[in-house]
């Protein structure tokens, strides 16, 4: 399993590099960021979180049913106007959970772990949500970055700590 970073590390708020090799070893790294998705119980995990800043991440909505998206250079190519609002977390920002606003439904494009390139047609519901996060992820940003100052303010002591602890409670 892989060791997730948490808040305070600075890749956590780098922007990610293009992954241009499709080899083995990518395909060694996908399997191994499912496998630490799955143990973590999360519905995604971004590259950046696992201390490698490569734009790639796995994203798995059907509770282990199906196989996860495998989502390397991803681009958003569509929000809709309309918004959701729904409570957040991230394995990187352990004990913090919020109400975030985002685009209710999202079209990506991608490629997969063969090289191809693939999109996902408005996506909607927790895998629209998931999407945006994971891809925020490789652009250096947190979920805690969508909130009002306000709500920031209060979770400001818990960062702290966070950043201080490097994850340890
Ligand atoms: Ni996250």
């Amino acid at each position: 399993m892989l060791a997730i970073h948490i808040f305070g590390d600075p890749i956590l708020r780098k922007t990610a590099k293009l992954v241009t090799r499709f080899d083995e070893e990518l395909k060694r790294f996908a399997d191994e960021m499912t496998v630490t998705m799955r143990e973590k119980d999360g519905v995604g995990l971004a590259a950046t979180q696992t201390g490698k800043s490569v734009k790639m991440a796995v994203v798995d909505t059907s509770g282990g049913e199906r196989k996860p998206y495998v989502l390397i250079n991803p681009e958003i190519t569509f929000s809709s106007e309309a918004l959701s609002e729904e409570e957040e977390g991230c394995l990187s920002v352990p004990t913090i959970r919020l109400m975030v606003k985002r685009p209710s439904c999202v079209s990506v494009k991608a490629k997969g772990i063969d090289g191809k390139e693939f999109v996902i047609e408005r996506a909607e519901g927790l895998m629209a949500r998931v999407l945006q996060h994971e891809i925020d992820h490789l652009n250096g940003i947190l979920f805690i970055d969508h909130v009002s100052p306000l709500q920031r303010r209060l979770i400001n002591g818990k960062l702290k700590k966070l950043a201080k602890s490097g994850g340890e409670e």
